[in-house]
């Protein structure tokens, strides 16, 4: 199958490659690029496993193929963190709240959220839990999610995070 020519930004970097046109992103980010944190848990769109930030929105990756993303920028779990491994925001409060237990779900969880706190760094938790509602989890129950997610926009906003009463 004749290939196609792509150029884009992955997280940060300068990427050029040729795709087959029916390879899906996902597929082009973990085997082509070897970025496996965005993880495949159903590739129908379902589970958002896959969720990266693509050109300022929530993408998942297994909706789209690579040959889409041709002058995009992306960003995915690898990116986040900061200059000497230093843990973004959100990836702190997730440790620190809990936010996780296989982990499957979390970088996807945690990208989606990072466009969510891009779009509103003060959500309520009702917002919070309506953005990620296209992201599941078999594991947390989602309560820990929350709490990192608050977690971090306090991080963001310069404010000592305050667990609510339950
Ligand atoms: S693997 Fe993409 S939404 Fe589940
Ligand atoms: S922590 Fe296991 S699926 Fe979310």
């Amino acid at each position: 199958m004749a290939k196609l020519s792509i150029s884009l930004t992955v997280n940060g970097a300068p990427v050029a490659a040729q795709v087959e046109p029916r390879k899906l992103l996902i597929h082009f980010l973990r085997d082509d690029l070897g970025l496996t944190g965005p993880h495949i848990g159903c590739e129908t769109s379902h589970c958002g496993a896959c969720t990266v930030d693509l050109d300022g929105k929530s993408v998942k990756s297994c909706t789209m193929f690579a040959a889409q993303v041709d002058g995009a920028t992306i960003l995915t779990i690898e990116g986040m963190a900061g200059a000497g491994g230093a843990l973004h925001a959100l990836q702190e409060g997730f440790r620190q709240m809990h936010g996780l237990q296989c982990g499957f779900c979390t970088p996807g969880m945690i990208m989606r959220a990072y466009r969510l706190l891009q779009e509103n760094r003060n959500p309520t938790e009702a917002q919070i839990r309506f953005g990620i509602s296209g992201n599941l989890c078999r594991c947390t129950g989602y309560q820990n999610v929350v709490k990192a997610i608050q977690y971090a926009a306090a991080t963001l906003n310069h404010v000592e995070y305050r667990e609510a009463a339950e």
